[in-house]
Parts: structure tokens; sequence; C-alpha cells
């Protein structure tokens, strides 16, 4: 399973990166605006960071208007995926970009149908919101169940699952468990993968006993 990271915080995504655990980062307009940064800098800069697929999303649209902005974002640097909302115009966007072997997102997707059609466009990447589907009364785990079973009955459609929204762990773990090939994570979530406080009690035990040895191996 590949981890995502989904922030535009170049600091965030520096120390993260650090660890070695990154294959990609996803942004979005309000991520960016969070940022406060300028989207052409601030996505060439996290290209600079993360080698894998950085999502970078068109602000337009019509179909016209939406190859405009990914001429100029696929510019930027050669793992530039663009992202496209689940329209018919960002569909149709998607085929053309794909056709030019551009990477593609696409995004805002909230069913099984709408991801069958992002896969027959050719998308790189499918973009399922689970927590926003949870946060309406829904269960967005059985968005990602039921696309997994679409694509894995169609052998030649090639689109991952980049897994969205995601709130909490439970959602990375279910995501793994259903066999999903992306996790887009929110640095938090991601931070709380690794939290087990047998972990940290354990590890405690060790270095006290450790001490009481008086050695030490270098
Ligand atoms: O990048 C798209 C997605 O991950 C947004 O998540 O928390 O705004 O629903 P959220």
């Amino acid at each position: 399973m590949k981890f995502f990271i989904d922030t535009a915080d170049v600091s965030e995504i520096k120390e993260l990166s650090s660890s070695g655990l990154l294959d990609g980062v996803t942004t979005n307009p309000s991520l960016i605006k969070k940022s406060g940064r300028n989207i052409n800098e601030v996505i060439a800069e996290i290209c600079d960071i993360v080698p894998g697929p950085v999502s970078a999303e068109v602000a337009a649209t019509n179909y016209e208007e939406m190859l405009k902005e990914a001429e100029v974002l696929k510019a930027i640097a050669k793992n530039v995926t663009i992202k496209v909302p689940l329209t018919w115009d960002g569909l149709k966007a998607c085929r053309t970009l794909r056709n030019d072997d551009v990477l593609v997102n696409v995004t805002l997707c909230f069913s099984a149908s709408q991801a069958l059609l992002a896969a027959k466009a050719g998308a790189t990447f499918i973009s399922p919101f689970v927590g926003r589907l949870d946060d309406i009364g829904l269960n967005g785990m059985d968005l990602i169940s039921d696309i997994c079973e679409i694509y894995t009955n169609y052998p030649n459609l090639n689109t991952e699952i980049l897994v969205a929204s995601i709130r909490n762990t439970n959602h990375v773990i279910d995501a793994a468990k259903i066999g999903a090939d992306v996790v887009t994570l929110p640095p938090n979530v991601l931070k709380q993968l690794i939290s087990h406080p047998l972990t940290d009690n354990g590890l405690k035990a060790f270095l006290d006993d450790w001490k009481l040895t008086g050695q030490s191996i270098t």
C-alpha cells in the first residue's frame, strides 16, 4: 500500500518525508488556501521534496480551461499529477491528459458508478472521499469495497484506488484490509499510526533495565 500525505504544508512534508515512508502528496484548493502560499511555488517545492506523484488540482470547471491550467501545473515538475473533479468536463480532460501520458487523479468521488467512469476515462488514481461519506451517516469504506470489487473484475482497468478524506487510523487499516492501492493521510493520522502505549511502556522498561546492566554497545 502506498502512503501519500494530504497537505500543502511544506515543513510538515519535509519532516514526514524524512521517515522514508512517503510515496506521494495530494493537495486541493482548500489545502493551498490553508498554506497561504502560491500554488505554483508550493507545488514546485513539494515536488523537490517528494519524488512520487504530487497532486495539484485544477480550479477551472470547463474542459478547455482545465487543459490550460493543466499545462501550467504539469510544467512545474515531472511528478505533478493533475487533479480534476468528477464531472463530465473533468473526465474528458482526464482522457485527453492520459492520452498524453500525464498522471491524473480524479477527485470528489462518492459513488461506485463515478469510480467506474473515472477508470473508463483512464484515470491514474480515483479519489473516493470516505470521511465525507461517514460525515453524512453513510459508510465510506463500503464504497472502497465496491470499487475494489469492480476494478478487480476488469483487470484492464488500471486505475489505482486512492482513499481520501481519511479521518482516523481505522480508515487506514480498513482500506488496507480491503486492498486499496493508496491512502492519502492527513499528517496527524500518519503520526498516530505508530502510537501504542505498550510500545512506549515496553521501551521504557527495556531502557531502565539496560541502564542497570552498566553496559554500552559501542
Ligand atoms: O484531498 C482530498 C481529501 O483528502 C479531503 O479530505 O478531510 O477535506 O474531507 P477532507
